[in-house]
């Protein structure tokens, strides 16, 4: 017979987005929680991620689109960033976002307790709470969620001052005159695009053939590329960065090209080479929990191999996005109330919030070749949709990659304005299995940037609208 809700124990290690999502959702569900957090809660994400970058982003958008004033019929005679202005705008978000979340936590009487936990078995966490003072929680489930932290790459230097990793690059007192970027994947072009804007002269070196390799739409990534090459951000690919040194004046970054060697010169450096999951001295050994390499081995479920012990987020690895770990805490809190929710990551959409945006969902064209599907691609340019030329926002495309007979959407994948929030509606296709006619056949709103993924679906019989296609 399973125990009565009102009995059930659970204890949380991370409050994260995964890990206080999991917290409020258990305890909304009548069992009562623990959440164990060293530091603030909100995790990486609120506190030094997606929510500091993108207020940085924002007001990266704001400055440019300020300075093309006169397009939009406007005189804004000097447009320029207040860097203490800034850094406070951010970090009032943060605190205001960071203080909801105790809020709500505290409203479902969700017991916090700040400290640095471990397993110490199935059943009972051993936290540190500072001074000495220690307290063991004993709990009928634990859920591990102790997320991740920043990957430190084999390159000598990495400890000079001047050399950041995403923490620090959020912190500004000065704009750099020479900004390098080592890594162009998610955090790097972010970055790249926000001191860009900022006035820094950056320089991107990626590992990889493009930038964005990982999970991004090949044209899409390359598309991006350009048109960063373009605004004057020198993107270097098939980069091998031995070191980095200190100089008289600043930083230099030693590094083997495809065309011989090749040193940067930086006042500043951000290293944004990948993340690990924050497993070390968690006493997953000692309780001979299974891992994955770094990452803790979980069921379809979110069990671990070790009885009423879980885990979540980045901490189980595949997307190390928010969201992710936000769909965990609510199938790991479904799972250990009672019921048997498996995880289905086919629609977790991937945003990156360059200028301009890009997301994407499900199978990116290649994937679904090298699945073996029979793929139709069709796609519709932003230049030719009304709402993005309101905005000024040329740039872009939507790809909807269908299977070729049914017409079922398979996967979405854009570049352009708004892209981060568009892609909702390609999550739900995906989601649904719903078919490029079915979306075609769905009115949307116009003059809207959603339209072109209308016109999109309709290029799938040859049917756009404001596109001339032979
Ligand atoms: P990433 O995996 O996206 O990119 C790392 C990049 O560094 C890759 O392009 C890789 O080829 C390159 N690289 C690795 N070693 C290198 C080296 N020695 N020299 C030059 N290049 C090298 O990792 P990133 O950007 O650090 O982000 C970490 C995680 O955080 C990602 O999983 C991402 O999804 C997540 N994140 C998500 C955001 C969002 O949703 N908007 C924002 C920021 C991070």
């Amino acid at each position: 017979m399973p125990e009565p809700l009102e009995q059930l124990e659970v204890a949380i290690l991370g409050g994260g987005p995964g890990g206080y999502v999991a917290a409020l959702e258990v305890a909304r569900r009548g069992a009562s929680v623990v959440l164990v957090e060293k530091e603030n809660l909100g995790g990486t994400c609120l506190n030094v991620g997606c929510i500091p970058t993108k207020v940085l982003t924002t007001s990266a958008e704001l400055l440019s689109r300020a300075r093309r004033g006169a397009e939009f019929g406007l005189s804004i005679p000097q447009a320029d960033v207040d860097l203490p202005g800034l850094m406070a705008c951010k970090e009032k978000t943060v605190e205001q976002l960071v203080a909801g979340v105790e809020q709500l936590l505290r409203a479902r009487r969700v017991r916090i307790v700040r400290g640095t936990g471990r397993l110490a078995r199935p059943g009972l966490l051993d936290v540190e709470l500072g001074g000495g003072r220690r307290e063991s929680i004993a709990a009928r489930h634990v859920v591990l969620a102790p997320g991740s932290v920043a990957a430190r790459p084999p390159i000598e230097g990495l400890d000079l001052p001047g050399v950041v990793f995403s923490t620090g690059a959020l912190q500004i007192d000065r704009v750099p005159e020479r900004f390098a970027v080592i890594g162009g994947g998610v955090i790097g072009m972010e970055f790249a695009c926000i001191y860009e804007a900022l006035g820094s002269r950056v320089t991107v070196l990626e590992a990889a053939r493009t930038i964005l390799p990982a999970g991004v739409d090949e044209t899409i990534a390359q598309r991006l590329q350009s048109l960063l090459r373009r605004r004057g951000i020198d993107i270097r690919v098939g980069i091998d960065v031995k070191a980095i040194e200190a100089t008289s004046d600043g930083l230099r970054v030693l590094t083997q090209g495809p065309d011989g060697a090749l040193v940067v010169e930086a006042d500043r450096v951000l290293v944004a080479t990948g993340r690990w999951p924050n497993t070390d001295n968690l006493g997953l050994e000692e309780c001979r929990l299974s891992q994955s390499g770094r990452f803790i081995a979980v069921d379809d479920r979110l069990a671990t191999s070790l009885p009423g012990v879980w885990s979540i987020g980045d901490a189980v690895g595949g997307w190390m996005l928010a969201h992710k770990a936000m769909v965990e805490g609510r199938i790991v809190a479904e799972n250990l109330t009672g019921g048997s929710r498996r995880v289905d990551h086919r629609a977790v959409p991937n945003v990156i919030f360059t200028r301009p945006e890009v997301a994407g969902v499900g199978l990116t064209e290649s994937d679904a070749r090298a699945a073996g599907a029979d793929v139709k691609v069709t796609q519709f340019a932003f230049s030719a949709n009304a709402k993005s030329r309101i905005l000024g926002e040329r740039d872009g495309v939507v790809r909807l990659v269908c299977e070729a007979g049914s017409g079922r959407v398979l996967g979405v994948h854009m570049l352009g304005p708004h892209a981060t929030d568009l892609i909702a509606e390609g999550s739900l296709a995906v989601q649904a299995g719903v078919t490029a006619d079915e979306l075609a056949w769905t009115t949307h709103a116009h003059p809207t940037l959603p339209e072109a993924m209308l016109e999109a679906a309709l290029g799938f019989r040859g049917a756009a609208i404001h596109m001339h296609s032979r």
